[in-house]
């Protein structure tokens, strides 16, 4: 039985085919059409799903998109009165969906006829519960979802018991915890779509002074609830007005703070004005305002379940600084964060939804690893590097066995070259965990500086991340719950912060991925090969990419490779280095001597 999942006609498009109860395949239409966040119907992502799962079309039984046009019909209604131009537009998106199918057959030159496929429309909310519960590795487990809006509730939160999951309650339009956080990160100055974790990384840098009020911003209430204190909001009044920028299709978010937030905390920064401490203030009182909020539900609905593991979904399960407290302050001993917390996972919730909630399918199915985005053999690798005609008097190229291969990457790293590592399927979601990554040495404090200036020009302010050997986890920090997908931020314990600095935030912290030898065989291999040779289990890593959506392809991370000033790039077993020693010259003598 074959159920495809698809979230479409909205950021974060994406498809996942489920065969016989098991994941299959899942990828963002982004990886594949190269537009940053993109929308519509992801043609190229159901294509590469059906093609994983060696079927066509009309082989689908159950197709599963998540967004239910009736769910919470009266609240919508409501509002519709007071925001006309925020309901036309809803019923314009709504309208596309009710034309997917002649969409599909379009898409793929058939009759609609012939696309046989029942279709399933499944509430946002409960395919974002699905997404981590129905793919985590417990069959009881406290659930909950929290993001900007869907379908008109910002947070669901319920139990999964086997293959049923239950609802206790939610929190509707206009509070949210999404909107509160990306309200904050616009008045910050970052109006980029997706900027939120920015202001994250910036709280670091300040204490919470204006924490009391953020307070009348954002609280929580009794048991599982919260409010904003909606003066210092527009959409609730206007609507959150999405628009696609002209120039590259990404999305753009209306404003959703109201001048009352400016009268009561000054004036919004401009972007590109300088960030000052008063910047890092803010930032760090509204993320402790956001962590107030998510303490107070997490133990609410410990209390409420009774459970002592916990999945998590939704946009605000990208904060990894509050999922790393979850431990410390809260009941809950197991958390499972969806790898695609955001909206790109609604098309694997949606399609477990089915599989179990509907059609009662026992579980067989853990998401162990993050990799099930398209892969490229060896000889699709090699034919792409033929064709893309490297130069050889400036780079040189060498095919390896593997352990040559580990021992020439880490001794790569480890001379303080920027690498490009390149290996098996695409990471599911926004992170890279070892497929498609740069790495860099860790234990240069200068790594992080020039990083930013030859490759990956972020502002100065955001932290880069470490991958950790799982089993040296509690060396390095003082939390050891995995986080196989970079989704939680630790301490790192106080003695290592000088061996690792590179990756520690400027508050000892990092946003950290373990690496088991299971989830990812060869990655776990090279950490080891790193250890060896320079004592330290961990590497810097970061996003393959330049300024686009991070490299799926062999041709795409070739062209990444020439365009950006990296020193190796291993693709699959191919080592390449360009014969211009420039890391060499500008890090030399950098770590002689350093140990851990
Ligand atoms: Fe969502």
């Amino acid at each position: 039985m074959i159920i495809l999942g698809i979230n479409a006609y909205h950021a974060n498009a994406s498809a996942a085919l489920v065969a016989d109860g098991r994941l299959v395949a899942a990828v963002e239409e982004e990886r594949l059409n190269r537009v940053k966040y993109a929308a519509g119907l992801p043609t190229r992502a159901i294509r590469y799903c059906l093609e994983a799962a060696g079927a066509r079309l009309k082989d689908v039984d159950h197709i599963a998109v998540p967004r239910d046009p009736w769910a919470r019909l009266g609240t919508k209604l409501r509002f519709a009165v007071r925001m006309p131009r925020f309901a036309l537009d809803r019923i314009r998106v709504m309208r596309r969906f009710s034309g997917i199918r002649e969409d599909l057959a379009r898409a793929f030159g058939v009759d609609p006829q012939e696309i046989g496929a029942t279709f399933h429309r499944v509430e946002h909310h409960t395919a974002h519960m699905a997404s981590a519960y129905f793919v985590s590795p417990w069959d009881r487990a406290a659930i909950l979802s929290a993001d900007g809006l869907g379908d008109f509730a910002s947070a669901m939160w319920g139990s999964g018991q086997g293959p049923q999951m239950r609802t206790l309650g939610e929190v509707t339009f206009p509070h949210s915890l999404g909107i509160f956080y990306t309200a904050l990160t616009q008045y910050l100055g970052f109006w980029k779509f997706g900027d939120e974790y920015k202001v994250m990384g910036l709280a670091a840098y300040g204490q919470p002074e204006f924490l009391d009020e953020f307070r009348r911003i954002v609280h929580a209430g009794k048991g599982m609830s919260f409010r904003l204190g909606l003066r210092y909001f527009s959409h609730q009044t206007e609507g959150p007005e999405m628009t696609w920028r002209d120039a590259d299709r990404t999305p753009v978010l209306g404003r959703l703070f109201s001048p009352y937030l400016e009268r009561r905390l000054g004036p919004a920064r401009k972007e590109g004005e300088p960030l000052g401490p008063r910047h890092h203030k803010l930032a760090a009182s509204m993320q402790a305002a956001l962590e107030e909020v998510m303490i107070s539900l997490w133990r609410s609905l410990s209390e409420r379940t009774r459970q002592k593991s916990l999945c998590l979904a939704g946009g605000v399960a990208f904060n990894c600084v509050a999922n790393g407290k979850i431990f410390d302050q809260t009941p809950f001993e197991r958390v499972f964060v969806q790898p695609a917390a955001g909206d790109a996972g609604l098309s694997v919730g949606a399609a477990f939804t089915v599989c179990h909630q509907l059609l009662g399918r026992p579980r067989e199915f853990v998401m162990e690893h993050a990799y099930w985005g398209p892969a490229f053999s060896a000889s699709k690798i090699r034919g792409a590097l033929d064709s893309f005609g490297v130069p050889a008097d400036e780079v040189r190229v060498a095919e390896l066995e593997e352990k040559p291969l580990l021992e020439s990457t880490a001794q790569a790293i480890a001379a303080g070259k920027i690498v490009g590592w390149y290996q098996g399927a695409a990471e599911w979601g926004p992170r890279a965990l070892g497929n498609r990554s740069i790495l860099a040495d860790p234990r240069r404090p200068e790594m992080k500086e020039i990083l930013n200036r030859r490759i990956k020009h972020r502002e100065a302010f955001r932290p880069f991340a470490p991958s950790v050997l799982e089993e040296a986890t509690g060396d390095y920090f003082e939390q050891t719950h995995p986080s196989p997908f970079m989704t939680f931020a630790y301490p790192v314990r106080p003695a290592k912060r000088f061996v690792i600095p590179a990756p520690t935030h400027v508050d000892g912290t990092a946003r950290l991925q373990t690496v088991s030898r299971s989830a990812n065989p060869l990655y776990w291999k090279l950490l080891r090969a790193l250890a060896d040779l320079t004592g330290v289990p961990v590497v810097l890593n970061t996003s393959f990419n330049d300024n686009e959506p991070i490299v799926c392809s062999p041709e795409e991370a070739l062209d990444c490779f020439r365009r950006a000033h990296m020193d190796v790039l291993v693709l699959g077993n191919i080592f390449l280095e360009k014969r211009a020693a420039s890391a060499v010259a500008e890090t030399a003598g950098g770590i002689a001597g350093r140990t851990a």
